[in-house]
């Protein structure tokens, strides 16, 4: 039996869904067999894939991520194409991602934006320094910078009234659900990543509130929610001040809501 099948069996034996898409990751990822040895056992022990690859893809490119830090999701796609779809969206977009975890979000709608992001800005931030360190590594080569620190308090005041994009993918899973998340995250994910409160939007509910001072003319807040979560953060964004969008996923239940100034606002 080669190598590839015996791996992939090992996984499928620990629960490993995609096992013999995780085994062809797992055989390149390192030439060294012990190297490769404690990956699987990492792996079969039921470390998410993302943290023992050191990788995570997203929107096309590959991220680090690694232990203790979140592993962006794939629907969070759907808040870098909303974002990218919007009039804000210009070359020389300011863009800050709140809550950034390893900054894939930010990192991938800086390099969607025309010209590649060349002409915009774009700051991270995060309370978490695991996170930072990623989001650091992941966007720095592209010129952006990362700040650790509550919500604002990791912003640069040079960027009050100036944010085209603010993209914040937060907590928002309520505390009485964390139980029900797959093992992989609720043992592997640090808890202030995952929970968001008693409703799931504590948060949220700050990011909202906090948001219109820093966001520029036409700027716009977009975050997810799940989709029982819309009309308390449609509540919030209207308490605001801000224009309401809300694109539904059904394939996830969730949505990414897009909190927007008006042009003249
Ligand atoms: C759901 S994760 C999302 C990470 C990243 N945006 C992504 O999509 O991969 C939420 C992130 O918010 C960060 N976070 C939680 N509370 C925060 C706060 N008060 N200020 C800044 N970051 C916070 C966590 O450390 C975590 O990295």
């Amino acid at each position: 039996m080669g190598t590839a099948v015996r791996l992939t069996e090992r996984l499928r034996a620990a629960g490993c869904v995609f096992a013999e898409e995780e085994a062809a990751l797992l055989l390149a990822s390192t030439d060294d067999p012990e190297q490769l040895e404690r990956r699987v056992t990492r792996r079969t022990a039921g470390e998410p894939l993302e943290h023992v690859l050191g990788r995570v893809e997203l929107a096309g490119r590959s991220w680090s991520v690694g232990p203790g830090v979140f592993v962006p999701r794939r629907r969070s796609e759907r808040l870098v194409a909303a974002a990218l779809d919007l009039p804000a969206a210009r070359a020389d977009a300011t863009v800050v991602d709140l809550c950034c975890g390893s900054g894939a979000v930010g990192g991938a709608v800086l390099l969607g934006l025309p010209d590649g992001g060349r002409s915009a800005r774009l700051h991270a931030a995060d309370v978490d320094p695991r996170a930072v360190a990623h989001a650091r590594a992941n966007i720095a080569p592209f010129g952006g910078t990362v700040g650790t620190g509550d919500l604002w308090d990791a912003l640069p005041e040079s960027l009050r009234g100036r944010v085209d994009l603010l993209l914040c993918h937060a907590p928002y899973v309520p505390t009485s659900a964390l139980d029900t998340l797959p093992a992989e995250a609720r043992d592997h994910e640090p808890r202030p990543a995952l929970d968001g409160g008693p409703d799931g939007l504590d948060v949220l509910r700050r990011v909202v509130a906090g948001a219109p001072p820093w966001l520029a003319r036409g700027g716009a807040l977009l975050f997810e929610v799940a989709g029982v979560q819309v009309t308390a953060a449609t509540r919030l964004v209207t308490a605001a001040g801000l224009g309401v969008g809300v694109l539904r996923d059904d394939e996830t239940d969730g949505a990414v809501m897009v909190a927007s100034v008006g042009a003249a606002g």
